[in-house]
């Protein structure tokens, strides 16, 4: 993989499936641009464990596979947005995941909603990982990760050294709780129902790039570096 890079590249919106390898990616945009992933999966689950006020409210909503209101996810993104992390760009992974969402996101980079400690406001480069069904279905139920350092494995794809045992930390890994089999099928529909409009408001303006999430990891990365680079060129 090419060398680290610190230049400015703005926000970054991934948008697919569930198990379309957006936390994957993220990670991985983050390590090589230097810029923060927010997840708001994972911000929320980390409320959840922690149980605030927020996890609460969101705890069984999540547990049944369906999308936490906008008013909370929205709160939430913009404070995390306000971290002097996010100056340089950020990765949004997991957001927006509504059209009321996108539009409140338009809003908040025009500058409506947010205070002279915003973050940079250039408008987000927005890639859809594109993943087949039947792949998904095994990219999700062969998921572990690790609760110490959030590493993600999966048991069929990117399997740890040694069974059930993160490579960094070696902490056991974990299976999350909305990866149950009963879990799976409300997700996919939440994402077709609500999300993938999200997608086509992007298209219609232009903004969307689409990505083939269905190639092995390495190379999914390698075509979303080379996006990039072109949009920054
Ligand atoms: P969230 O955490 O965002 O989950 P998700 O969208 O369902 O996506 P996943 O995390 O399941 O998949 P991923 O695309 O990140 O894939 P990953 O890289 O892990 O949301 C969870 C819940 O929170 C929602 O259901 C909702 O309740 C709530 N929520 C979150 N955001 C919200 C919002 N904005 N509004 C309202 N509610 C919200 O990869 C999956 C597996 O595949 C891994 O095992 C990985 O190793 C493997 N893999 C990845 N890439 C590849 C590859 N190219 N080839 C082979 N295997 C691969």
């Amino acid at each position: 993989m090419a060398q680290k890079t610190s230049c400015d590249i703005g926000p970054v919106v991934l948008l697919g499936p569930p198990g379309a390898g957006k936390g994957t990616q993220s990670k991985r945009i983050m390590e090589h641009y230097l810029i923060p992933q927010v997840s708001t999966g994972d911000i929320l689950r980390y409320n959840v464990a922690q149980g605030t006020e927020l996890g609460m409210a969101a705890k069984a909503v999540m547990a049944r596979g369906e999308l936490v209101s906008d008013d909370l996810v929205c709160e939430m993104v913009k404070k995390r947005l306000c971290n002097p992390d996010c100056r340089r760009g950020y990765i949004l992974d997991g957001f927006p995941r509504t059209a009321a969402q996108a539009g409140w996101l338009d809003a908040l980079l025009d500058d409506k909603l947010f205070d002279n400690s915003r973050p940079t406001r250039a408008w987000p480069i927005v890639m859809r990982l594109d993943v087949d069904y039947n792949q998904l279905l095994l990219r999700i139920t062969g998921r572990r990760s690790c609760p110490t350092c959030g590493r993600i494995y999966n048991v069929h794809f990117q399997p740890p050294r040694v069974e059930g045992i993160c490579d960094l930390e070696g902490s056991r890994l974990v299976t999350r709780n909305d990866d149950r089999r009963e879990v799976i099928q409300p997700r996919l529909a939440a994402y077709e129902e609500q999300t993938r409009p999200v997608a086509d408001y992007y298209q219609r303006t232009g903004r969307l790039v689409s990505v083939d999430g269905d190639r092995p990891a390495d190379e999914v990365t390698a075509q979303i570096f080379r996006i990039l680079e072109d949009h920054h060129a």
